[in-house]
């Protein structure tokens, strides 16, 4: 069977001058991993690292992956069926449409999905018009503590489901993976409104877009289930998920992970102390990992149809909780869905605010 040609934006590096955590070769672990693909194009504004890339991924008798350095020239002369889009979240919006632009079959694009609103809801529409599968790598859905968590709640352990917490450092760049985890514990379910509030105080860059130095957003989802997530400095905890029920609690902690304990644990009906709990296999993602669970799923989707777990119609709807927040914050009210801004309403509040972060 003729393999899949794989192009990849945005190489990252592992060496000296890093700038980030380079989830190209995470993207490509995947692919490999699936046996159908072949690495067929690299691209990087520095060559360097797209050339460190082919080098470290290079089979014995395979020919070397084209390496270049502007994005769209690799698209128009390479027509990859798949690409992988590992760059920084501001470019994320130009390259999708771009790939979907050069006929590309599938694509999988890292998270947040873009600055604004109306960017993120742009890439979806003409991906969807173009009939492209476009996944997000929201790949906490295939990691076990989650599946575990999810798999105890429909199993009844804490009653009926009223309220999922997060907590994490901002709502954009880690929250985008909790306001996803709602929607996966809550069956899929749809939001109806949010509340928030954001504070500019202690405001960074992540991956080049801004996220607020403390915030909060309570959501209301459709069958009644509240949402709650907690972020940046003075948070109760680190980066977790609390899963409250009429009888009982359920708890994944990501930061539990190498300190010995097992990061998931519940407290049913009855129950005097916390009950740890291990993985089934069933929870697990295989043996290469979530993200490669995902891009399997992708592929799949590719060749058979259906929604991929990590579909961009799932990722667009974590994308507007939070800039439902930031929206929230800056009308200072309750803001009920579907969200009708098109901008970044806490970058338009930081510019108001004449704040350089
Ligand atoms: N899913 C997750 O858990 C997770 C974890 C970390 C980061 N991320 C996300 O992944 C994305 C990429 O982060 P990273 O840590 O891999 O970044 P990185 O800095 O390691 O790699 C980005 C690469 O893109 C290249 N690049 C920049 N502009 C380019 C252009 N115009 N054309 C081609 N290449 C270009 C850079 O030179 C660099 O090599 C970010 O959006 C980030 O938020 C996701």
């Amino acid at each position: 069977m003729e393999r899949l040609r794989v192009g990849i934006i945005g190489c990252g590096s592992r060496g000296a001058g890093r700038t980030g955590a380079a989830r190209a070769h995470e993207h490509w672990r995947g692919y490999a991993a699936t046996g159908r693909c072949r690495l067929a194009a690299l691209t990087d504004i520095r060559r360097d690292n797209a050339e460190a890339f082919a080098a470290e991924h290079a089979v014995d008798g395979e020919p070397a992956p084209a390496v270049y350095e502007d994005y769209r020239a690799m698209l128009s002369e390479q027509r990859p069926d798949v690409v992988s889009i590992c760059t920084w979240t501001g470019l994320h919006a130009e390259m999708v449409e771009a790939a979907v632009a050069s006929g590309a079959g599938a694509i999988h694009c890292e998270k947040p999905l873009a600055p604004t609103w109306g960017e993120a809801r742009r890439m979806v529409a003409r991906a969807s018009e173009a009939g492209v599968p476009l996944i997000f790598t929201h790949q906490r859905r295939f990691e076990w503590p989650f599946r575990a968590a999810r798999r105890l709640l429909r199993d009844g352990a804490i009653g009926r489901l009223v309220r999922i917490e997060g907590y994490c450092a901002n709502l954009f760049d880690w929250g985008t993976h909790w306001f996803d985890m709602m929607h996966f514990y809550n069956d899929e379910q749809p939001a109806r409104w949010v509340i928030g509030q954001v504070d500019l105080q202690g405001a960074a860059r992540v991956f080049g877009a801004l996220v607020e130095g403390q915030g909060l957003s309570v959501i209301g989802f459709a069958n009644g289930v509240q949402g709650l997530l907690q972020t940046g400095r003075d948070r109760p905890f680190s980066e977790a998920n609390r899963l409250i029920g009429t009888d009982g609690v359920i708890e994944v902690y990501m930061d539990a992970e190498g300190g010995g304990r097992i990061p998931l644990r519940l407290r049913g009906r009855g129950d005097a102390t916390w009950q740890e709990v291990a993985p089934q296999p069933q929870d697990q993602p295989g043996p290469h990992g979530p993200v490669a669970a995902a891009t399997a799923d992708l592929l799949h989707c590719l060749e058979q149809g259906g929604e991929p777990e990590l579909s961009a119609a799932r990722g667009l709807r974590a994308t507007e909780l939070i800039f439902a927040t930031y929206e929230s914050s800056r009308g200072r009210g309750r803001v009920d869905l579907p969200l009708s801004v098109d901008d970044s309403p806490l970058a338009a509040m930081a510019a108001d605010r004449g704040l350089s972060v």
